[in-house]
């Protein structure tokens, strides 16, 4: 086994002067907001590896079970000789694609690339060790505005699971698969798992758990700012509110503040004030109808060439050239 390689475009410190620019806007602002990207420290990726085991959240599983069906067919039509992934996580699901592609298949080369390092180091060390003849390098990095870092070199397939795409707003969106396009070669692939719109009553809940783990991972944010920027945040002062919108078709995680307070964030200088009921949009989860996101596709220069769904049209997987 070849020892995985780790390329760090995000230091601690470029984390943290991230963070302070976030916070201070997004908690000056009305409403108040935060990006998602912040839940992942060591334990918020914990926390979401937690929330794919609920009963409740049928996201993973759902994609996992389409991935083993359909893996052969899409590395049949990828032949990639790279897979990236973007916020690859665990990178549990993408064994299979790894296998599917390296058996018989061309290839050599797997980057994992997420804002989580410790997420990283993990899922980078048991791949490498569960596929001795990949080379397994990781990208630490924001994908949403450092995809120029990417590796060149070999055929490539992007892969986006999870449906993390829906985490993005649309203008983000967009922005984000016109900054793939550029980064792809004509007729390199992008994979994308997206979650589809469905009955609020099987969405709600998997936002919503009964165990309280996705409250958990929806208040780590807070601490995160109290360990970063020295707040002083009451996470448990704080209750998870998942929503169904149904004008936008996303889900919308919130916290809401029990009580009157007044939070300082020592290092940003800055007082902030929740009064009782206010709350702070902490992450959207859009879900996606498959000729929506084609079309996005399509505007950001990309051919689909597949679509795969699960028989319950709940998740789809969607490969795509770039033009
Ligand atoms: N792909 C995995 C993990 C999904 S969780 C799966 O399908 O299960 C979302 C992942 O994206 C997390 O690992 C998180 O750390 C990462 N992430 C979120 N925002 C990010 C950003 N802006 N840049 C890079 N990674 C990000
Ligand atoms: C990573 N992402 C796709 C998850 C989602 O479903 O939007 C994050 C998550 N938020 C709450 N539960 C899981």
């Amino acid at each position: 086994m070849t020892a995985p390689t780790l390329e760090i475009h995000l230091t601690d410190d470029d984390l943290t002067e991230a963070l302070r620019a976030d916070a201070r806007r997004g908690l000056t602002a009305t409403p108040k907001w935060l990006p998602p990207k912040w839940f992942y420290d060591a334990r918020g990726s914990e926390l979401f590896e937690a929330i794919t085991e609920l009963p409740e959240y049928y996201p993973t599983r759902t994609e996992r079970a389409l991935l083993e069906r359909v893996v052969g067919e899409i590395a049949e039509i990828a032949r990639a000789e790279v897979l990236v992934e973007l916020g690859a996580g665990s990178a549990a699901k993408t064994r299979l694609l790894l296998s599917a592609l390296s058996a018989g298949g061309p290839l050599k080369t797997y980057v994992p690339q997420d804002v989580s390092e410790s997420a990283l180091r993990g899922a980078a060390a048991e791949i490498a060790a569960e596929f001795p003849g990949l080379a397994v390098h990781g990208v630490v990095s924001d994908f949403t505005d450092t995809l120029h870092n990417l590796p060149r070199g070999g055929r490539r397939m992007i892969a986006f699971l999870g449906g993390t795409i829906g985490n993005l707003v649309p203008a983000e969106r967009a922005e984000f698969l016109t900054g793939i396009q550029r980064v792809l070669e004509p007729g390199e692939q992008l994979l994308l798992g997206a979650g589809l719109v469905i009955d609020p009553a099987v969405l709600v809940p998997a936002y919503d758990d009964a165990a309280g783990v996705t409250a958990e991972f929806n208040r780590n944010v807070l601490h995160v700012l109290n360990s970063r920027l020295h707040a002083d945040f009451d996470p448990d002062a704080f209750a998870h509110i998942a929503l169904w919108d149904t004008d936008n078709e996303w889900i919308e995680m919130r916290l809401e503040a029990g009580r009157d307070m007044t939070v300082t964030v020592a290092d940003l200088d800055l007082t902030v004030r929740f009064a009782r009921g206010e709350q702070l949009r902490t992450e959207i989860s859009a879900k996606f109808r498959i000729d929506g996101l084609t079309a996005e596709l399509a505007a950001a220069g990309f051919a689909t060439e597949h679509v795969w769904t699960d028989p319950d049209a709940r998740f789809a997987l969607i490969l795509a050239e770039r033009r």
